[in-house]
């Protein structure tokens, strides 16, 4: 495995392989890996010559300072962990690489109300910040096939737009959310955790998996006001959203016919760590 920092080189190792007609597999991170960062990667082993990992926690994406501060970053355990999984190659540049010493400028991306609702109402910005990074890495790696994780499932609809839009030519390549054995969604932001806290995140998943139960009797609208009633009801959680959408717009839908894919989402603080998660439920 090799790790390189800069532009330059990436481009040239990568060019090199590319006319040795190798295809190549990306997976953009912010590093603090864990098992679900790693079955993107495995997952891009089986489909492509070579993999190459990012590992950039990028400043353009958080709407909030603290939030960026404290982000975890676990560089050497990361590339200890890539290394296991045999990934070719490892892009980890600084933030004066991929910018410079300018802020950059991400207004250029616009997905009107995909990325208004839910993460972008409370994360004004956040997806112009994504979509840049993702545009910038897409470019550098020029990949074959790129992987993301069902777990940030809004991210997904806003990378297929911007493939969409600027005519990339890559595919995207859905990978399922990896869990917890008791259900939580494996995220780095779980380490900030307290033990006490640990628990109370689960309700996120456990109320996923409770709407996709009450969606067999309930409309969307009751299942939604039910999932609400309760979370509202944990003092230790602080909801932000809970929405049962559809999959492809992302809007929120009233009676179940009104979509052939759903998908719930929700959004919560436990203590000071944001997270997040979703939940198809039909079909
Ligand atoms: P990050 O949160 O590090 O996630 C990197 C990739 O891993 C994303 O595609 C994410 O959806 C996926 N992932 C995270 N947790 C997962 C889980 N439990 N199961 C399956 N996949 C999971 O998402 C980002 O970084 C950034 O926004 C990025 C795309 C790198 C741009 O900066």
């Amino acid at each position: 495995m090799k790790l390189v920092n800069t532009i330059s080189e990436i481009k040239s190792i990568i060019s090199l392989q590319k006319q040795k007609g190798t295809t190549i597999g990306f997976v953009p991170t912010m590093g603090a890996l864990h098992e679900g960062h790693l079955s993107l990667v495995r997952r891009a082993k089986t489909e492509c010559d070579i993999v190459v990992t990012s590992i950039f926690v990028n400043p353009s994406q958080f709407n909030d300072p603290n939030d960026l501060k404290k982000y975890p970053r676990t560089l050497e355990s990361d590339l200890e962990l890539l290394e296991k999984e045999q990934c070719e190659l490892v892009f980890a540049p600084t933030e004066m690489e991929i910018s410079g010493s300018e802020k950059p400028d991400v207004s250029q991306y616009d997905f009107g109300p995909l990325e208004s609702v839910m993460e972008g109402k409370f994360r004004p910005g956040h997806f112009k910040g994504v979509a840049y990074i993702v545009h910038s890495l897409f470019e550098i790696i020029t990949p074959d096939k790129a992987y993301f994780g069902e777990k940030d499932f809004q991210q997904l609809t806003i990378i297929h737009e911007l493939v969409k839009k600027y005519e990339l030519p890559v595919e995207i390549i859905h990978c399922s959310t990896v869990r917890e054995s008791d259900g939580l969604a494996m995220s780095s932001r779980n380490i900030n955790l307290s033990e006490e806290e640990r628990k109370t995140a689960l309700l996120l998943s456990s109320s996923l998996y409770r709407a996709k139960d009450l969606s067999n009797s309930l409309s969307p609208l009751k299942v939604k006001d039910q999932i609400i009633k309760e979370l509202q009801s944990e003092i230790q959680l602080q909801l932000e959203y809970f929405d049962i959408v559809d999959s492809e717009k992302l809007n929120p839908i009233n009676e179940w016919n009104e979509s052939y894919h759903v998908r719930a989402c929700i959004s919560a603080y436990v203590g000071n760590t944001r997270l997040i998660d979703n939940m198809r439920l039909i079909p």
